[in-house]
């Protein structure tokens, strides 16, 4: 097959995929393999999984698109879902496309809320592509992330260092935005101290909160959100990626107050909150909920951390099945070789970090299969 008509922005694995299925993919050769990466932590659900798939087939045959100004049920069942499923006191939902655009319009909320000039950031963080997100990423300008101005001020506090807090966040701060568990990073947990230290110092000058649980949401951590794993509430939450199971959507999560300074044409979009996506949402949270994968997640993520720990792998960081291996020899040249294995992981813009962000679905045989190869994998 001819890919040059697709733009060359992307390197990409030695791997076409043709069909999957669980927690396999198929190739064009027919070989298996199994998906530790999850096209980038999106199919929480694995593949074809029949609640999901049967969900969007049947909203396909009611009605595919309505846009916002005419109500659906989906819609508003699929809000009223998600903030339930959160356990976190949100009011309301936007529903957006993509994580970068959840978070360029929880950063326009913040800024018109506050009046304010500043965003605070965390050195590692990965927000998106787009004018706002790309402000906020850190390293946005030399790996060409963000564009070349910012659109407003933005500084960086370095990871944990809760000295930097009190200068970084002050009176002239609308928001600070944090991954708690960063992703790209290489699966760095901020942990609670340091995310307490960020709401504590937020509440004092007036700042904003905002959780981009792009990639560490919606059951990854093995909590609803990693905002319930360190018990910390931000004023607004992002999601996307699991959020769908690979149908393109995203959200943004918002306090009684931050909901409470939004008015009608305040924020707006076309294909958000569309009713394939809506009913995507709804069986993703169905499926969690119903077949208990929350605790899942967080058995088979300890049962990673508690038997890949051998051959090239030195120790572990992250959380749930958010997991950084960290490694004796370039993440990169093992991921080739197991691929070369039949399994598929992820790297991190650590070179020394392997990136596990699996179904939710996985089982403790899959992980043998990886213990397994990298026990025979050199050091
Ligand atoms: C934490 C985080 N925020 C935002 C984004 C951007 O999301 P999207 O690619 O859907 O715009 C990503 C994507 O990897 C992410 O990991």
């Amino acid at each position: 097959m001819d890919h040059s008509f697709l733009a060359p922005v992307f390197s990409q694995y030695p791997l076409e995929v043709v069909s999957a299925q669980g927690v396999w993919l198929t190739n064009s050769r027919g070989e298996r393999v199994l998906d530790l990466y999850g096209g980038h932590a999106v199919a929480g659900l694995g593949y074809a999984h029949p609640g999901w798939t049967a969900a969007l087939a049947r909203q396909a045959e009611a009605c595919q698109f309505q846009s916002n100004a005419v109500a659906m049920q989906v819609r508003a069942r699929a809000a009223a879902h998600l903030v339930r499923f959160s356990r976190l006191p949100f009011a309301s939902v936007f529903f957006v496309n993509s994580g970068a655009e959840a978070n360029e319009n929880a950063l326009k909320v913040a800024l018109r809320m506050t009046g304010r000039p500043h965003v605070a950031a965390i050195e590692g963080a990965f927000h998106g592509r787009t004018a706002a997100a790309g402000a906020v990423t850190w390293g946005a300008q030399a790996k060409g992330y963000g564009f070349p101005r910012t659109p407003f001020d933005v500084s960086f506090i370095p990871r944990g260092d809760t000295s930097a807090i009190t200068s970084q966040i002050t009176a002239r701060t609308a928001a600070l935005i944090v991954e708690p568990v960063q992703g790209l990073a290489g699966a760095v947990d901020l942990g609670a101290a340091f995310l307490a230290a960020l709401r504590k110092r937020c509440d004092e000058v007036g700042a904003l909160l905002i959780f981009d649980e792009v990639q560490c949401g919606v059951g990854r951590t093995g909590e609803p959100f990693a905002a319930n794993l360190y018990g910390v509430r931000p004023d607004m939450l992002t999601t996307a990626k699991a959020l769908g199971n690979g149908f393109p959507c995203a959200a943004l999560m918002m306090s009684a107050v931050v909901s409470a300074s939004l008015k009608a044409d305040s924020l707006g979009t076309t294909f958000g909150g569309g009713p394939l996506a809506c009913a995507a949402i709804e069986a993703v949270l169905n499926a969690i909920e119903g077949e208990q994968l929350l605790e899942r997640v967080q058995r088979i993520g300890d049962y990673i951390r508690k038997t890949c720990v051998v051959g090239p792998v030195t120790g572990h960081q992250g959380a749930g099945l958010l997991i950084g291996l960290r490694t004796t020899r370039p993440a990169k040249a093992l991921q080739a070789d197991l691929l070369e294995c039949g399994i598929l992981a992820g790297t991190a813009s650590d070179p020394n970090i392997l990136r596990l962000l699996p179904p939710f679905i996985l089982e403790e045989e899959h992980v043998d299969m990886l213990s397994g190869a990298l026990r025979d994998l050199a050091a």
